[in-house]
């Protein structure tokens, strides 16, 4: 590590349910379901930061302008010598919008369940704001789990969830997900926020169904991770990418669609696909800035600010716990 960084790492041990576990019981359903988090292995994360620079995919680069367009009220909003904790900090890239702008922070906090990810992530993020001192937490942000003692302790706690991950929950889980990170950040705890807003249909069927075919690669990239961990022999030219808008549940649905009656062996065992059978793989909720505000109510956060831009496609909300 270079001179001057300051940097700690708490490995809190988490357990993780196994890709095993999770594709056999998901199969054996009905409908057939993979949960979304399991995208990520090397080759999906790889997927997935390609997603984010493509054309038709506008969530990731509009939630950067507004941060950087509104960073100095955010910076104002989160105060001097504050405590950022990010849960799923991944590459730890949008936070260095804040960091730029924030004054003195005490402490930047990374939370994540990869543990190498989040340790390199941590060190070259650390290498590059030498004042800020950096400390890391491998731990399933899913789950209540104990902070380590973070400097500056005075200052507040602001968690920092961009992205419209919480897009990814269903709305009562995502109310569970935003409680638990209350719980953790304590009762003078703030939040900011990054969420994906309504839109027309065409707009939000583009960015999960790109030309270059880059999201279908994505999706697909779960069976083909089935066949390379699980000794798999899903044939994936005979399954499709499908995504689409529900305007009635406000959500995008992805699925992954057999292309034909087929059979397959899994980790020494056989399932069946009928034709157009759908394995539900993730759902990705779209919310108006009052829809959230009501959500993230109820896990006990009242609204302070909101910022979007002015094609009104993303929304960043500042919360504080009441
Ligand atoms: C990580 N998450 C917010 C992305 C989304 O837009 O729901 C995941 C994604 N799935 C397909 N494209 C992007």
């Amino acid at each position: 590590m270079k001179n001057g960084a300051r940097f700690a790492f708490h490995d809190l041990a988490p357990g993780e349910e196994s890709f095993r576990d999770a594709v056999l019981a998901g199969l054996e359903r009905a409908p057939k379901r993979i949960p979304c988090k399991f995208f990520y292995d090397a080759r999906g994360s790889a997927l997935f930061e390609e997603i984010c620079r493509l054309p038709e995919y506008y969530p990731t680069r509009t939630e950067v302008v507004i941060l950087e367009e509104n960073s100095s009220d955010i910076a104002a909003q989160m105060g001097p010598h504050c405590r950022v904790i990010e849960f799923g900090s991944g590459a730890s890239q949008k936070i260095r919008i804040l960091l730029q702008a924030l004054e003195r922070p005490a402490a930047y906090v990374p939370v994540d369940i990869s543990r190498e990810h989040l340790r390199d992530a941590a060190i070259g993020l650390a290498e590059d704001f030498p004042s800020v001192p950096v400390v890391a937490v491998c731990a399933d942000y899913t789950r209540p789990f104990p902070l380590p003692p973070l400097p500056g302790a005075g200052g507040k706690r602001v968690g920092f969830f961009p992205g419209s991950t919480i897009g990814n929950f269903e709305p009562d889980a995502a109310v569970a997900f935003l409680a638990n990170y209350a719980h953790i950040l304590g009762p003078k705890g703030e939040m900011l926020i990054g969420v994906d807003l309504k839109k027309e249909t065409d707009i939000l069927e583009a960015a999960y169904n790109d030309r270059a075919g880059v999201t279908a690669a994505f999706n697909l990239n779960l069976l083909e991770r089935v066949n390379r961990e699980l000794d798999g022999d899903l044939d994936i030219d005979r399954f499709e990418h499908l995504a689409f808008y529900s305007s009635a549940e406000g959500r995008v649905e992805i699925y992954i669609r057999s292309l034909a009656h087929q059979t397959a062996q899994i980790a020494g065992r056989r399932f069946r696909f009928a034709k157009d059978e759908l394995v539900h793989t993730e759902y990705s909720y779209k919310y108006s800035v009052d829809e959230f505000r009501v959500l993230a109510a109820r896990a006990g956060f009242r609204p302070v600010d909101t910022w979007t831009d002015p094609g009104e496609l993303f929304s960043v909300h500042y919360f504080r716990l009441r």
